[in-house]
This record gives C-alpha cells, structure tokens and sequence, in this order.
C-alpha cells in the first residue's frame, strides 16, 4: 500500500512538472523580465554608436511573437503579416530580377554588421544574407543550415512567372509578411540589404543559369 502510494506521488509530480515549468517562465513586462532588459541595456556604454541602441528597440512583431512565443491566434498571426506586407519597398526601375552571380556572393557573406565590443567589423565590410545559415541552395557548398527548408532547385521547380518573383523577392525582403513569427530574418525592412542586392538574391533563386537551378 505504501509503494503504491509513493508512486503515485510520483506520477503526480511527473505528471505536474510541466505546468509547474510553465509557471516558472515569467511573462513580458513582469520584474525579473524588467530587470533582465535594463541590466542588458545598462550594458550599452555611453561611447558605443547611438544606432546599436535603435536595435534593441522592439516592434510589434517582436514584442507580439514575444508574448505568444511565436504561435499568436491565427487573426493575430494574419494582423502582424498585414503589417510587414504594408512595409515592403520595390527598386525605383521596377525590376525585380537582377544578376545571379552577384546574388550569388551575397548569399554566402555571413559578415558584416557586428557591433562587437572586442571586434567590430571594419568600416565598409559588405554585408551578405548568410543564406545558407539556414537554407540548402547551390549544390557545390555542402556546409548549410536546415532551420529553413533546402532551396536547391528553387526557380527549376517553381519557375520564373512574375508572381513567383514577387514571392521570392516579398520574402526576402519581409519574411514576416507571410509566416508572423518566422526564424527568417527580415533583410529589407532593417536595411541590410538594400533593394537592389535582393533582386541579385532573386536571380540566383530563379534564373535557370544560376547554380541553385543546376545539378
Ligand atoms: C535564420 C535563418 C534564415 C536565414 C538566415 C534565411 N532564411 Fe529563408 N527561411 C527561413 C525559414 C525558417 C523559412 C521557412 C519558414 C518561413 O516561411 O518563414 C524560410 C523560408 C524561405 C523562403 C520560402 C521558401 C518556400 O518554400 O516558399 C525563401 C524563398 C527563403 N527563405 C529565402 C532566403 C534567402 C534568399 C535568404 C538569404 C538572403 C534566407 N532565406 C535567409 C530561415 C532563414
């Protein structure tokens, strides 16, 4: 009878243990998260470039994906990526396809924009995508990331039809317009990579010359 009792004590424990870890996340805005913030922000020394400051600054699509942890209810979800399609800027020429070897280098620079303390990037260093941090493109790189699904034939499956372009271009530039609270950084809206530079990126999606469509 005593075992039985202590084991089902210890069902009940194991059974509780994730509602009580739950309760031990605190929620945005409560002391400990307060608290936490203000010791990273104090960590900012006064000499450091007023712009690194702009960063911590959170939009709504942060602070919602935030206070869902990035699964907000659907009519949410479909507020939020209203938004980032309503900030999505075209090049002045209206091309969207642009030349897939320079597409090509940027999406495997995964340099630029350190505000390190120790190292900053030097003055001037391009800044790529580091595309394949996350994504499978051209076959000859073998060293890539699976957080986002493998874009290797890409234009080859999809084509080139100006709504894929579009597509391909909207999701560069704003991935949040289409998944709320995406991994996938959004490279246009905080300017690192200016409009052009993304219609090089499109190119070596969907050109059939580029190496994602070949192999
Ligand atoms: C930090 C990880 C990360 C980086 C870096 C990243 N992506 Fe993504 N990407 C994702 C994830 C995750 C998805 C799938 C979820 C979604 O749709 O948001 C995705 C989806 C996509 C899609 C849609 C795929 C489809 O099947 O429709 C495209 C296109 C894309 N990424 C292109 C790029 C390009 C080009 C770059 C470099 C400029 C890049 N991504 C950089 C994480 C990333």
């Amino acid at each position: 009878m005593k075992l039985k009792t202590s084991l089902v004590a210890t069902f009940a424990l194991a059974l509780s243990l994730p509602a009580f870890a739950q309760k031990a996340v605190e929620a945005p805005g409560g002391k400990f998260v307060k608290e936490a913030e203000q010791m990273f922000r104090t960590s900012f020394r006064a000499d450091n470039p007023k712009y690194w400051m702009t960063r911590l600054e959170q939009d709504d699509t942060m602070k919602t994906c935030l206070q869902y942890r990035d699964n907000p209810p659907r009519p949410i979800g479909q507020k939020l990526e209203r938004q980032n399609a309503a900030t999505i800027r075209y090049p002045v020429d209206g091309k969207l396809i642009g030349d897939w070897k320079e597409g090509e280098k940027l999406a495997a620079v995964g340099t630029g924009g350190h505000i390190g303390f120790i190292q900053p990037d030097p003055a001037g260093r391009v800044r790529g995508g580091n595309c394949y941090a996350c994504h499978e493109l051209a076959k000859k790189e073998v060293a890539y990331g699976t957080i986002g699904p493998s874009l290797h034939h890409f234009g080859k499956i999809r084509g080139n039809a100006e709504e894929i372009v579009k597509y391909a271009y909207d999701k560069i530039y704003n991935s949040n317009a289409f998944t709320a609270c995406t991994n996938m950084p959004r490279f246009g809206l905080h300017s690192w990579l200016t409009p052009e530079q993304i219609t090089h990126i499109v190119a070596f999606l969907v050109d059939p010359e580029s190496p994602v469509n070949k192999d």
